[in-house]
């Protein structure tokens, strides 16, 4: 009887998505404090030139508006370093972030949230090309399933001239501990995380993406927390822009 319960637990883990994506959405948004006080200052350098973007869109200028897709917003993290002008679509596959999502989103009610798309950054067909000023993906590129696909409906839905805001946690250089450590762990990582993968070379597919422009900035972001200190490092962060 009292192994029954855990080995009921491990089943219902293995064999539903619903029960491993609750699973991960509730513990990255509880961790958020703890992820946001070692990435704060960094993302707030990352996202400070939005504020002096202009629409490419006449109506949106006109209005002195921005348009933003977020993919993979998760809980919200990145709203709070959002222009009060921006116009946001967010698009994550994962329903059960939604509630951590509202909660953040009444923090910033200057922030307008236009739709919450649930779909994947692979396919994001509700949106027109050459019709998004910004993109913005933090910590997305190590979870979707087709990295290269993202990036291209990222370079499709951008204006001419539009930058794509990145900040991801890659795979260590070759020759490293970290390196061994991360590749090791990395199936049991990637099947419990949601499919977070810690051995991907994300610097590469942002920089042969087929961006005009790629301007990466490389941190060692570290925490007290065991897992950020020893497995989510290095980071980069940069922007992308689409050629004219
Ligand atoms: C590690 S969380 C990052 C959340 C948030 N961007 C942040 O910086 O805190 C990864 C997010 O990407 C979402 N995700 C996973 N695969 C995706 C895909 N193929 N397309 C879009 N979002 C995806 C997950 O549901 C989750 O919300």
């Amino acid at each position: 009887m009292l192994l029954a319960f855990p080995v009921v637990c491990l089943i219902s883990f293995h064999f539903s998505v619903h029960i491993r994506n609750l699973f991960f959405a509730c513990c990255y948004s509880l961790h958020l404090p703890i992820i946001n006080a070692a990435f704060d200052p960094h993302r707030l350098k990352l996202f400070s030139s939005l504020k002096s973007i202009t629409s490419a869109n006449p109506e949106l200028r006109r209005l002195g508006l921005i348009r933003i897709v977020e993919i993979g917003a998760g809980p919200g993290a990145n709203l709070k370093y959002y222009p009060e002008n921006s116009r946001v679509i967010c698009v994550d596959p994962n329903p059960y972030f939604k509630t951590y999502f509202l909660r953040n989103q009444k923090e910033f009610p200057n922030v307008k949230v236009e739709q919450c798309i649930l779909g994947v950054g692979e396919d994001l067909n509700t949106i027109p090309d050459d019709s998004i000023d910004v993109v913005v993906a933090t910590f997305l590129l190590c979870s979707v399933s087709d990295v290269e696909q993202v990036l291209r409906e990222i370079k499709r839905v951008l204006v001419p001239g539009g930058n794509y805001y990145f900040l991801e946690h890659v795979l260590a250089p070759p020759g490293t501990w970290r390196n061994i450590i991360q590749r090791a762990i990395n199936p049991i990582w990637s099947y419990v995380m949601a499919g977070c993968n810690l051995s991907r070379d994300n610097r590469r597919a942002i920089q042969s993406a087929g961006f005009a422009a790629v301007s990466i900035t490389s941190l060692d972001v570290n925490s007290p927390i065991i897992y950020l200190k020893l497995l989510i490092r290095p980071q980069i962060m940069g922007t992308a822009t689409k050629g004219l």
